[in-house]
């Protein structure tokens, strides 16, 4: 009997600077919603908590970026974050954001509780400062040439150029990213948690009491252990997070690594008033789930936060994954390489389970996975298509065809029979084994299992065949294969809630508690089973392919972007360019040239008359669209015939990063004629 009443499922809290995209769900959301749903099954008490991070630096600088504020910025991805998982059906008890109340109620408190009680220790040194902003800099605000490469635009932490971490002092001529001047050292006070203190008492806590933790979470522990822990800064310099709740410390808040964890403790108080339940009784379990970058915060940091809090449980388990790549390559916000959620779900309507299928089928539990196109199909085609549906939907139209929906009574039982009975009683506890020690991804296969099953219990029993010589006998078989499909709708309800509830909609089922799952009478002959429709669709390679088309325009972008502007060309003389006679002119008819792709006519107004001019535009305007658009013409250009038309002249356009083409165009209304100097 385990020790526990109740779980508390924390979800670590995504950067408010970006939507979630595949990867934050492999690693963390869709293992999570599965393990809750899981336990909600069992009728257990659970509840499951996240929030969006919105405090650090990183949202600064976005703001700062886009010239709005901290608040705008995490306002619109929070938006779009909790409505992404509310559709794709992540089953947060609550959503919380770390901008709220009582967020920054809750963290000043912790703080203050802390540092009344003296845990922190006081240290000052010297950091650099904006004379100019009057404000200390953040790592990510200096930029200066890396001592070890030379690159010049190397951040205060790190040089993306060759990877080495830094500190903001080794930069050779920093500059402060604010106002372009050279910052100055100035003395600034920190407070510090004393991780080294704790040293000891995480090696007995870890090391000793918890060898039962992942092995990936485990390793990355010792090795922190091993190597030595230094006291931790928790605050910053910087105007965006929750203040430091002390005199003295204007213009300093919480580290955002300090404030973040809380926020699990913040989102439960949002969502009950018993929250100190979830939180102190020791009879509550605490999970974490994390992606590996997030290992020490959760498992060395936060641990120490409570530990020296002194009222709080600790966490029972930190079940991290690895990362998800996409086709190869690593998923990068800033890159744009990721299948963002908020897209899949417009683009994948009513798919939501197939992407949970598939992330989890995949899951990068024990090594760095990779995400592709090919496999979503195939896996969807071949798996939940093929064994789970073709199954289900058999077992159905069957018993529309043989019985009008009415569920047959069982005869007797041959040995075929209770082999396949055994099978699905055994069931339940590899499930749940698997799910127990958060083998989810070996959990799917075992539930997976019962269809391929049913499959080949259906394809040795051949029921229509027998129909024309054992009407009694096909009863059985069809009884069983109903038994088997009201076991799938339970062991496959925390890994595809939409589709379960679809099929329990075919069966005329309720949803039924985790506890049935093995009973082989759990649909009572006489029952009457609806006309089932399709569960699963086939993928067709169109849409694969647009979605490889989609990354490889992504990539195309990437590297005309990272592609330098190619070097200026050879001085000329002013006469030269004065040979050309560019007029501002106006567009009065427009027209793709038949047969090609890339062409349009177009008659321009250029002031001197009307002529005809053919320019390679046509992907990227629609020919109505330019009609009364002011253009730049060149007029003394040579004419020359295009697919037979003679083009007067050339209009001028800008070369974007993507190779496409944009007209250069007068910013306010000129007359038609006028010379473009
Ligand atoms: O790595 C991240 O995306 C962090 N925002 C995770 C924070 S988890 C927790 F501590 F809130
Ligand atoms: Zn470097």
């Amino acid at each position: 009997m385990s020790k526990f009443k109740r779980t508390l499922i924390t979800t670590a809290l995504p950067y408010a600077n970006g939507p979630i995209h595949i990867g934050h769900l492999a690693g963390v959301y869709v293992p999570a919603d599965i393990y809750a749903r899981y336990l909600r099954l069992k009728n257990e008490d659970v509840i499951m908590v996240g929030g969006s991070d919105e405090h650090g630096v990183p949202i600064t600088l976005k703001a700062k970026n886009e010239g709005v504020t901290p608040q705008d910025v995490v306002d619109k991805f929070h938006g779009i974050i909790k409505k992404s998982f509310e559709d794709f059906g992540i089953s947060f008890d609550v959503y919380s954001r770390t901008s709220a109340e009582i967020h920054h109620q809750t963290a000043s408190e912790f703080f203050r509780k802390l540092y009344d009680e003296g845990k922190f220790v006081e240290k000052s040194n010297e950091q650099y400062y904006d004379q100019e902003n009057k404000q200390f800099l953040a790592d990510r605000y200096i930029t200066g040439t890396c001592p070890k490469c030379s690159f010049e635009k190397a951040y205060g932490d790190q040089c993306e150029s060759c990877g080495s971490s830094l500190s903001p002092t080794e930069l050779i001529n920093p500059v402060s990213t604010i106002s372009g001047n050279k910052p100055v050292l100035k003395e600034t006070k920190h407070w510090y948690l004393p991780l080294d203190q704790y040293e000891p008492w995480l090696k007995e806590w870890i090391l000793e009491g918890h060898k039962e933790w992942k092995s990936n979470v485990y390793g990355q522990c010792k090795s922190w252990i091993d190597s030595g822990l230094l006291p931790r800064a928790v605050t910053r310099d910087l105007d965006w997070g929750v203040p430091v709740p002390v005199e003295d410390a204007d213009g300093k808040v919480l580290y955002v690594w300090f404030d973040a964890p809380i926020g699990y403790i913040s989102a439960t108080k949002e969502f009950t008033s018993d929250w100190e339940t979830y939180w102190k009784d020791p009879e509550t379990r605490m999970l974490h789930f994390i992606g590996k970058d997030n290992i020490v915060f959760h498992c060395i940091i936060f641990p120490s936060m409570l530990k020296a809090e002194g009222t709080y449980n600790l966490p029972e388990n930190v079940p991290a994954n690895e990362f998800l790549n996409l086709e190869n390559d690593k998923i990068s916000t800033s890159r744009n390489w990721a299948v963002w959620l908020h897209e899949y779900l417009e683009e994948f309507p009513g798919k939501e389970d197939v992407l949970k299928y598939v992330l989890t089928a995949n899951a990068p539990e024990t090594k760095d996975n990779d995400f592709t196109w090919k496999d979503f199909q195939t896996r969807n085609n071949n798996e939940l298509v093929a064994v789970l549906g073709n199954f289900v939907n058999r077992a159905l139209v069957l018993t529309q065809k043989y019985y009008d929906g009415i569920v047959p009574e069982k005869g007797e039982l041959n040995d075929a029979d209770k082999a396949t009975l055994a099978e699905i009683a055994k069931l339940k506890g590899e499930v749940e084994k698997s799910l127990n020690s958060f083998r989810i991804r070996e959990s799917l296969k075992n539930a997976m299992d019962l269809a391929r099953l049913g499959n080949k219990y259906l394809a040795d029993e051949e029921p229509w065949k027998v129909v024309k010589t054992d009407a009694e006998r096909v009863k059985t078989i069809m009884n069983i294969c109903l038994q088997i499909t009201a076991n799938l709708t339970i062991c496959l309800e925390p890994f595809l809630p939409f589709s379960m509830e679809k099929l329990r909609g075919f069966l005329n089922i309720e949803k039924m508690d985790w506890d049935k799952l093995g009973e082989t009478d759990i649909i009572s002959a006489g029952h009457k089973v609806n006309k089932p429709e399709l569960l699963f669709e086939k993928i067709e390679d169109k849409v694969i392919e647009a979605q490889l088309q989609k990354l490889l325009d992504t990539k195309k972008a990437n590297e005309m972007a990272e592609a330098k502007a190619t070097p200026a060309k050879d001085n000329i003389e002013f006469d030269d360019f004065g040979k050309m006679d560019i007029r501002s002119g106006i567009v009065l008819e427009c027209e793709k040239v038949a047969k090609t792709k890339k062409l349009l006519k177009l008659k321009v107004d250029t002031g001197i008359d009307q002529r005809t001019v053919v320019s390679g535009i046509a992907e990227f305007y629609n020919p109505e669209d330019l009609v009364g658009k002011q253009v730049s013409i060149l007029v003394n250009l040579a004419p020359k015939k295009l697919r037979g038309i003679e083009s007067q002249g050339m209009i001028l356009c800008a070369e974007n990063a993507d190779g496409s083409l944009s007209i250069v165009s007068p910013d306010i209304e000129v007359k038609p004629g006028s010379e473009i100097k």
